[in-house]
């Protein structure tokens, strides 16, 4: 293999094409990766719309996934991720990720993947116990296995919940290359910086925005469905006058003006204040109402989103670049991911039709023994 300070940088990351993106994810990831996208630190970048992985827990409902392929791609391109710098693929088309994903079910335990806490929570969250787990739902982070390795990526940038799939990724890896000689690449894992960008709750102020609870705001959000989303956001219970003293902690307009809001913002929209520290005094002190933060918080929503959304209406527009994105994307992606299968194949003694040399191997074999 190569020497690490010559290795390549190569970043893989990737989405479940299950639904569209929302503010959780923009501060969790997207806005993370066009930064990575931007720094110029990275040889090469791959974002993978992993439908085959969606459909292990989605098998009875195809068209979903069909139906939020563009949603997503949409979703990246408006955020801008650039597909000059960014590969854009889908899973589905690139067979070499299902012929690494069986290879690598050798390589680990059906106790071990019963240990996977990530997939343990999904379980339940789903209703599956072990006598109904379909196993390509229990194989999965096998698969993702695949995902990762098939890219030689270095890096994966993702959140906390990513982190047993690493683990297992990194398990596998050692294993192959110790069985079979040293093929694959490990990688580690980048995680978000800060608690907000682990974890942005809903505006109901529950543990994280998600689509199952409804509680998102979507980057597709129209400025009227963003407006009655923010105005009916978790506060503080216990700050019914506006002066009564109030919570900050775990109220949601404040966490998302952690996550969101600059100085700058203070000087254009509510200038009383210098910046979050001081509005968050007043808000403690008492004298400073929900409704007034929550516009505030509203503006500052709409400067960010705006542009977004216009991206977004932009692409539209253009839906056959869209496809033609991703097509492109996924054939760099089918190149990138044969070779890493030819390479496994030869690897482990299974490339018979790459020359004729098994039958050469026959003959000496065939002669040793006379
Ligand atoms: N499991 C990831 C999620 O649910 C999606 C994913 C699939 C992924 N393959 C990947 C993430 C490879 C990083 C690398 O969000």
């Amino acid at each position: 293999m190569e020497d690490k300070k010559n290795q390549k940088q190569i970043i893989l990351t990737g989405d479940r094409p299950t639904g569209k993106l929302h503010l959780g994810h923009y501060v969790g990831s997207l806005q993370r990766r066009v930064e990575l996208q931007n720094s110029g630190k990275f040889d090469e970048i791959n974002i993978l719309v992993a439908d085959d992985q969606a459909l292990t827990d989605n098998y009875d409902n195809p068209q979903k996934i069909r139906d939020n392929i563009i949603e997503v791609a949409l979703d990246y391109l408006s955020v801008g991720i650039d597909p000059d710098k960014s590969n854009i693929c889908i899973q589905s088309a690139l067979p070499a990720l299902h012929a690494l994903t069986f290879y690598y079910m050798n390589l680990v335990t059906t106790a071990r993947l019963s240990r996977n806490p990530t997939v343990k929570a999904e379980m339940q969250q789903k209703g599956f116990d072990s006598e109904g787990l379909p196993a390509g739902f229990f194989t999965y982070p096998v698969s993702q296995t695949a995902d990762i390795t098939a890219f030689n990526a270095t890096c994966v940038p993702t959140g906390e919940d990513q982190e047993p799939m690493l683990e297992q990724a990194r398990e596998i890896v050692r294993r192959f290359n110790s069985i079979y000689g040293d093929t694959l690449t490990e990688p580690s894992i980048l995680l978000p910086d800060n608690s907000v960008q682990r974890r942005l709750p809903g505006i109901d102020g529950k543990a994280k925005m998600s689509k199952s609870l409804g509680n998102g705001i979507y980057l597709s959000d129209d400025s009227k469905t963003l407006k009655t989303k923010v105005m009916s956001m978790y506060t503080d219970p216990e700050h019914l006058a506006v002066s009564d003293p109030g919570h900050v902690e775990g109220n949601a307009v404040f966490t998302y003006l952690d996550a969101f809001c600059k100085p700058e913002h203070f000087a254009e929209y509510l200038p009383e204040y210098q910046n979050l520290d001081e509005m968050k005094e007043h808000y403690r002190r008492g004298g400073l109402g929900d409704v007034k933060c929550k516009k505030f918080l509203l503006k500052v929503l709409e400067e960010m989103l705006s542009p977004i959304r216009a991206e977004r209406a932009r692409w539209e527009q253009n839906i056959g670049d869209v496809y033609d994105i991703l097509k492109q994307g996924t054939e760099h992606a089918r190149q990138e991911t044969d070779e890493t299968l030819a390479k496994v194949r030869k690897a482990m003694k299974i490339d018979y039709f790459d020359d004729g040399s098994i039958v050469t191997e026959w003959d000496q074999w065939i002669n040793g023994k006379h």
